[in-house]
């Protein structure tokens, strides 16, 4: 059974998203195993303080390397082999390919989320990926590292319904968008499925779905 960990201050976020459809589906089958590690629990002192200003002065606050080192360890004694990957918008920009070859691995996964303006640079020491969903800013690694989970998570075999349906979805072949699909009824507002796709003709319907797959930019 794969084992994703995750290190966060908001473990809250994660509830809808990794127990619903797939997520909960890929659990239900023990293909995968979610543990949220709350960076709160490694904060210092009473207040259980995680962040602080940047030396050499700026604006916003950094999440201090000692609580990010302790909660890594945290997830490296459940699982001493897993990866450590860093949620940073200066990270490899993810894909269909990237989620592909992660889920074929078979590693186990610690993502830390980051939050604040960014991170101590020490913890880069622990990092052996790091990972950006986009070339813009989000408040926080929470969507992007379950954007990541869910992309890597359905690709494991048997998590996903249909077997054909990973292969011929969009982006699989990293650059072909999918076709434009219908279903019942045959008019809908006036509305009509094209007629090729009742024709039961398959080399027609094949050459039509080839015809009107989009190319990614
Ligand atoms: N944290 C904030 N923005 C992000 C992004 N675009 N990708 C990954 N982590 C992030």
């Amino acid at each position: 059974m794969r084992k994703i960990q995750v290190i966060t201050l908001f473990p809250e976020m994660f509830e809808g998203v990794l127990n619903s459809s797939m997520m909960w589906k890929a659990q239900d089958q023990k293909a995968v195993e979610f543990r949220m590690i709350n960076l709160r629990d490694f904060g210092l002192g009473l207040r259980k303080r995680v962040d602080d200003t940047p030396y050499g002065g700026g604006d916003g606050m950094l999440l201090m390397a000692e609580p990010l080192f302790a909660a890594i360890n945290d997830g490296k004694k459940f699982d001493p082999t897993a990866k450590v990957v860093l949620m940073t918008p200066r990270g490899m920009r993810w894909k269909q390919s990237l989620a592909q070859t992660w889920s074929d691995s078979n590693d186990d996964y610690i993502f830390v989320c980051g939050r604040y303006e960014g991170y101590d640079e020490r913890i880069m020491t622990l990092v052996d990926e790091q990972v950006s969903v986009g070339d813009y800013v989000l408040t926080g690694g929470e969507l992007p590292a379950m954007t990541i989970i869910d992309s890597i998570v359905r690709l494991i075999p048997g998590v996903l319904g249909g077997e054909n349906s990973a292969a011929i979805e969009s982006f699989s072949d990293g650059e072909t968008l999918e076709y434009p699909q219908y279903t019942r009824p045959e008019v809908f507002n006036g509305l009509e499925v094209p007629k090729v796709l009742l024709s039961g003709n398959h080399g027609e319907i094949a050459k039509w779905r080839a015809e009107n797959s989009l190319k990614a930019e």
